[in-house]
C-alpha cells in the first residue's frame, strides 16, 4: 500500500512549501518592479488562471491517478509510446539540474541569516555591506560550508518519509513564513515609504506594460508553481482518492499568490521609505535589502526574521525537489527511503559542486553567452526545459491521456465539477500549449516580441 499524506492540510502545507519560494518572495517583487506594478499583477492574475491553474491539476490528475513516481507515472499511463514516456525523465533531469545549483543559492540564505544573528550589517557603510555578497559568492570554503549545510537538513527531511519529514517540517516552515511575512508587511505598511509602496503594487499602470512583461508573467505563473518538474505528481501521488483536485489546486495556486503579492506589500515600501530603487532587479534581496535593515528602526530583527523566511521558503521547496528524485529510486529502483535519499543528496551535492565554485575556483569557466556555470544552468532550466516541459504536460494531457482517466479524476469519476472538467480540458488543450508555445519561441528568439 503506497503511504498517503495525514489529510488534507497536509498536503496543501506541502505543495504550497513547495510553490512558495525564492520565485515569490525575490523575483516577483523585482519583476513587478520592472514591468509597472498593478498591470503586471493583473496580467500574472490571468495568466496563473489559465495557464498554471490547468497544467497543476493535469499534474495532480496524472500524480493521484498513477500513484507512483514521476517516471513510472507516464511509464504507467501509456505504456505503449516511447516519445511520451520520456517526459517523465524530461522532468526527472530538470529536477536535478535546478536542486544542484538551488542548493548553492539557498546556502546564501543561510550564510545571510547567520550574518544577520551576528549582527554583522550593524553601523556598516552600505559599500561595505553590498561588498558582503561578493566576499561570500568567491569564497570556496563558505560555499562548501552553507551548500553542505543545506544539503544536509533537506536529507534528515526527505530521509523521514511522507508523513514524519515532509509532512512535519512543512507543517512548521510554512505557518511560521506566513507569519513573518505578515508581520514584516504590517511594519512596511507603518513606514514613510507605505502610500508610494502600495500604489507602486496595486495601481495599474498599463504604459509600463509590454509584450515581454506579458510573457513573462506567463513563465512565471508556471515557475511559481513549481510545475514541470516531476514535483507536484509526485506529491499528488501520495494524494488520497477521495481528494478532489479543483479546490486543492484553487487553494494552492491562492496561497501561493497571496505569499507573492504580500511579499510585494512587505519589500516595496521598506524600499521607498528610503528613497532606494524599486527596480533595483536581482541584486535586490543580498545587496539592497541588507543596506536599508541596517538603517531603519529595528532593521536588524527584521533583517534576522527575512533571512530566516528567506531559508525556510528555499528549505520547503528544495525538500520536494530532493522528494521527486528519491521517490523515482524508490519506486523504480526498489531503493528503501534512508538509502535512495542518501544515494540522491550525493549525486545532486557532487553536481552541485561546479555550480558553488562558479564565481570562485571555476569563475573562468564560462558556459552560455559568457556566464558563469550557475547562471547558465539557472538560464537553460528556467528558459528552456521547464517551458518545454510544460508545453509537453499539456499536450499530453489534452490530447495523448484517455479522456476518460482525465475526466474521471477531476469529476470525481463523475459526481462533480462538470463544467469545471469542460473548461479546465478546453484549456488544455488549447490555452496553455499555445501559450507556453509562445513563450518557447520567444525565449528562442524565432518569435520577435
Ligand atoms: N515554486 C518555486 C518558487 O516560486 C520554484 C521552485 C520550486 C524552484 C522548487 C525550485 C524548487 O520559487
Amino acid at each position: 500500500m503506497r503511504i498517503h499524506w495525514s489529510g488534507r492540510l497536509g498536503f496543501i502545507l506541502a505543495a504550497v512549501g513547495s510553490a512558495v519560494g525564492l520565485g515569490n518572495i525575490w523575483k516577483f517583487p523585482f519583476i513587478t518592479g520592472m514591468n509597472g506594478g498593478g498591470a503586471f499583477v493583473l496580467v500574472y492574475l490571468v495568466a496563473i488562471l489559465i495557464c498554471g491553474l490547468p497544467i497543476l491539476m493535469a499534474e495532480l490528475a496524472i500524480g493521484r491517478h498513477s500513484q507512483c513516481d514521476v517516471v513510472g507515472s507516464f511509464k504507467s499511463l501509456t505504456p505503449k509510446s516511447k516519445f511520451w514516456k520520456s517526459i517523465g525523465w524530461l522532468n526527472l533531469t530538470v529536477t536535478f539540474i535546478i536542486l544542484s545549483y538551488y542548493g548553492v543559492v539557498a546556502g546564501w540564505t543561510l550564510d545571510y541569516l547567520f550574518k544577520s544573528i551576528c549582527f554583522s550589517f550593524n553601523n556598516q557603510e552600505p559599500e561595505m555591506i553590498a561588498g558582503m555578497f561578493g566576499e561570500l559568492v568567491t569564497n570556496p570554503t563558505k560555499q562548501f560550508i552553507w551548500l553542505t549545510v543545506f544539503m544536509g537538513l533537506c536529507l534528515i527531511a526527505v530521509s523521514s518519509g511522507v508523513k514524519k519529514g515532509l509532512e512535519r517540517w512543512n507543517k512548521v516552515l510554512m505557518p511560521t513564513l506566513f507569519i513573518i511575512i505578515f508581520i514584516m508587511a504590517i511594519y512596511a505598511l507603518t513606514t514613510s515609504g507605505a502610500k508610494e509602496g502600495v500604489m507602486f503594487m496595486l495601481y495599474p499602470d498599463f504604459s509600463k506594460l509590454t509584450i515581454n512583461g506579458v510573457l513573462e508573467a506567463i513563465g512565471h505563473s508556471f515557475f511559481t508553481l513549481s510545475l514541470a518538474m516531476g514535483i507536484m505528481i509526485t506529491y499528488a501521488s501520495y494524494m488520497d482518492k477521495n481528494e478532489p483536485i479543483f479546490p486543492m489546486a484553487i487553494r494552492i495556486a491562492f496561497l501561493d499568490t497571496i505569499v507573492a503579492i504580500v511579499a510585494g506589500l512587505a519589500i516595496f515600501p521598506i524600499v521607498f521609505s528610503v528613497g532606494m530603487e524599486p527596480g533595483a532587479g536581482p541584486g535586490l534581496i543580498f545587496k539592497t535589502l541588507p543596506q536599508i535593515f541596517a538603517t531603519i528602526p529595528f532593521g536588524s530583527y527584521l533583517s534576522i526574521l527575512f533571512f530566516i523566511l528567506m531559508a525556510f521558503a528555499a528549505l520547503s521547496s528544495a525538500i520536494s525537489l530532493l522528494e521527486v528524485l528519491t521517490a523515482f529510486m524508490i519506486d523504480e529502483k526498489k531503493y528503501d527511503r534512508k538509502k535512495a535519499t542518501i544515494f540522491m543528496t550525493i549525486a545532486v551535492y557532487v553536481a552541485g559542486i561546479p555550480s558553488a565554485l562558479s564565481y570562485s575556483l571555476l569563475s573562468d569557466v564560462k558556459l552560455l553567452n559568457g556566464m558563469e556555470i550557475l547562471d547558465s544552468l539557472d538560464y537553460i532550466a528556467s528558459n528552456y526545459l521547464l517551458p518545454i516541459g510544460g508545453l509537453l504536460i499539456a499536450l499530453y494531457t489534452g490530447f495523448i491521456l484517455d479522456k476518460k482517466i482525465a475526466k474521471a479524476e477531476i469529476t470525481d469519476e463523475g459526481r462533480n465539477y462538470l463544467t469545471i472538467f469542460n473548461i479546465w480540458y478546453f484549456a488544455i488543450r488549447y490555452i496553455a500549449p499555445v501559450a507556453m508555445a509562445i513563450v518557447l519561441l520567444t525565449k528562442m528568439g524565432i518569435l520577435k516580441a
